[in-house]
């Protein structure tokens, strides 16, 4: 049976094992069974071959009863350990993307984690494309025409965005978009950091059962998020970064994380189209990465 976590010491574990797995450690293994949950965060460790332990130091004078002594023997895999709560989802364990989807669709529900909820929004917008994509965009969060439609990208940014993917040589249909929060911020405001934090572990639950070869954060705000690292645009585009989406695992022991790249978000390239020679050249080495043929044609002014 999965332990039940005080949510605030799950949070606390959620982020100390995202700051592991950005370090490159995914795993993790019970050295010894601790009996308070608090006593788990305080406990996490690494060892110097690299490897998180929950280390239970024993007080002078405490003895190692037969039970923790077999369990520092026998190092446990993730399902059966503590982590179980944060690493397995519901839909772990259901091969059929589409269903895995609406597993977490379903899981997300009404929501009402953030004050996005409240704060004006017509309906969540969760993904939308081919659950079999090799290629992923991710941009920020709804606006007014997403909020309206329930559907990401669809209004000019949207537009634009179809038009980079059609310069590509593909069609919207072969890949899968999503946004960092679901919900529209007011006003079209940037979502604050606290409401890309409470959402965002739904999308890396979406790309984890979609799978890409490649994910596209489009702009700073879902580069950030993704990457959970703070640069300039200048600093993170033109290059891959190895991807694996945070707090989840695959179904799929094949597949372990994939190539990340930034590019310009179309609404900036709307305010700027200078710069859409550059967002192009970022497609260019996404479509290499992906063995797409480059069309003659390039992001003209006219899109
Ligand atoms: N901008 C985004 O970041 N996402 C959308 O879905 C639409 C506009």
């Amino acid at each position: 049976m999965p332990r039940t976590l005080d949510p605030e010491l799950r949070r606390a574990l959620a982020a100390r094992i995202r700051y592991y797995n950005e370090m490159g450690i995914y795993d993790f293994y019970r050295r010894a069974p601790v009996e308070h949950a608090e006593e788990v965060a305080a406990a996490m460790a690494v060892d110097e071959a690299g490897t998180t332990v929950l280390e239970h130091t024993l007080d002078p004078g405490e003895e190692m009863s037969p039970r923790k002594a077999a369990a520092v023997a026998r190092p446990v895999p993730v399902e059966e350990n503590i982590f179980e709560a944060i690493a397995l989802k519901p839909e772990h364990g259901v091969s059929d993307p589409v269903k895995a989807l609406k597993i977490i669709r379903e899981d997300l529900g009404d929501c009402t984690r953030c004050v996005l909820h409240k704060q004006g929004r017509k309906q969540i917008v969760f993904g939308v494309g081919n659950p079999k994509a090799d290629l992923m965009f991710v941009g920020e969060g709804p606006g007014a025409d997403e909020d309206a439609q329930g559907e990401p990208f669809v209004g000019r940014a949207g537009q634009l965005l179809n038009n980079m993917i059609k310069a590509m040589g593909i069609t919207r249909e072969q890949v899968y978009i999503a946004n960092i929060v679901k919900c529209r911020p007011p006003g079209n405001r940037t979502p604050e950091r606290e409401e890309c934090e409470t959402c965002s572990p739904f999308l890396m639950r979406q790309i984890a059962v979609v799978k890409p070869k490649v994910v596209v954060a489009l702009g700073a705000v879902a580069a950030k998020t993704l990457l959970a690292m703070s640069a300039s645009m200048m600093q993170l585009r033109g290059r891959f970064y190895e991807f694996r989406p945070t707090g989840v695992r695959s179904n799929d022991p094949n597949w372990d994380g994939c190539k990340l790249a930034v590019t310009y978000h179309p609404a900036f390239l709307l305010r700027d189209p200078r710069q859409k020679g550059e967002a192009w050249k970022d497609l260019q080495m996404v479509m290499k990465e992906l063995g797409m043929k480059a069309p003659a044609k390039t992001l003209s002014s006219d899109h």
